[in-house]
């Protein structure tokens, strides 16, 4: 259990010096978008791409000992470009997190749908970012129906006159194991979403230049956790997954290094500003 002296606080401070103090399955779901490599650097610091593996893994194998065995993790993180060539950190650290004992159940692919065109001579805007979904054990909790979408207009041709394979259940051709029985969605007004999120990067200046939108973390706390249940992001920035919890009526927790950013973000969460929680003693090693 989370200590009520972590529940609903904006931590300032190192990550590594803050997860010693959480015990051991103490989370239900770990969401956030760490500084990626090097990039912004003049903004919160960077992290050089060689050098992100071994400092994210004393992080991972942390948030490994905090998270319930029915908890999720979801890593907002993108590779940069290095020498005109995509960095293969991202690859290179979900295979060390599964050495770790992660399992890398899901990548889920977020589409920001409001990125305006751009030009570069080798490749075009860069308009999606990856959110991988790590769990701890194959049975975690997924509130599926949380997240349903509406049908869309596709069903009112599609499911008009169905064929007889569509009244069967139709198993793949290529042995996959996948089949569908199309007929089970006549008269349904919702559908399971796909793994794919098309949601507006944030506009609105929120005194951060990297916030997500409000909408991504929402989605996942609604898909991963249910009421009461303890949500952290261990590099908050402007406070963005506290809100989402905080409107979800989850307990949240959030950590950050930049004093400006833990100002801003208990501003929007109406928080007393001054500190409430003692610092923690020492560094993960
Ligand atoms: C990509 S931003 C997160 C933005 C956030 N998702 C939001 O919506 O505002 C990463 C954050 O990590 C913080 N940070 C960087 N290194 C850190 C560390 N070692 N411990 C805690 N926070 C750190 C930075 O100050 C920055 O605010």
């Amino acid at each position: 259990m989370l200590p009520e002296f972590l529940k609903n606080q904006i931590l300032l401070g190192d990550v590594k010096d803050w997860l010693p103090e959480f015990p051991d399955s103490s989370v239900d779901l770990i969401i956030t978008s760490p500084p990626y490599a090097d990039s912004r650097a003049a903004a919160y610091g960077g992290v050089c791409p060689e050098k992100y593996v071994e400092w994210f893994l004393p992080i991972s194998a942390e948030l490994k000992r905090i998270i319930k065995p029915t908890g999720s993790f979801v890593l907002n993180i993108k590779e940069r470009i290095e020498n005109g060539q995509r960095h293969t950190y991202v690859i290179e650290l979900i295979l060390e997190m599964k050495k770790q004992g992660w399992l890398w159940t899901e990548e889920y692919i977020w589409h920001k749908k409001n990125c305006f065109p751009g030009k570069w001579p080798n490749r075009f805007r860069d308009a999606w970012e990856r959110c991988l979904h790590f769990t701890v054990s194959k049975k975690f909790e997924m509130n599926q129906d949380s997240v349903m979408v509406p049908m869309g207009n596709w069903r009112h041709s599609r499911l008009k006159a169905l064929s007889a394979t569509d009244q069967a259940r139709d198993n793949s051709r290529l042995q996959s194991g996948f089949g569908k029985r199309v007929a089970n969605w006549v008269g349904r007004e919702k559908a399971y979403p796909t793994n794919v999120l098309n949601m507006p990067t944030e506009c609105g200046n929120k005194g951060h230049s990297a916030t997500f939108p409000v909408e991504l973390p929402t989605w996942f706390i609604k898909l991963f956790t249910s009421e009461d249940e303890v949500v952290l992001d261990p590099f908050v920035g402007s406070g963005t997954t506290a809100i989402a919890a905080k409107n979800l009526s989850r307990q949240f927790v959030g950590i950050d290094l930049n004093e400006e950013y833990v100002r801003l973000a208990k501003n929007r969460l109406e928080l007393p500003e001054e500190l409430t929680v003692p610092v923690p003693k020492g560094p993960l090693v």
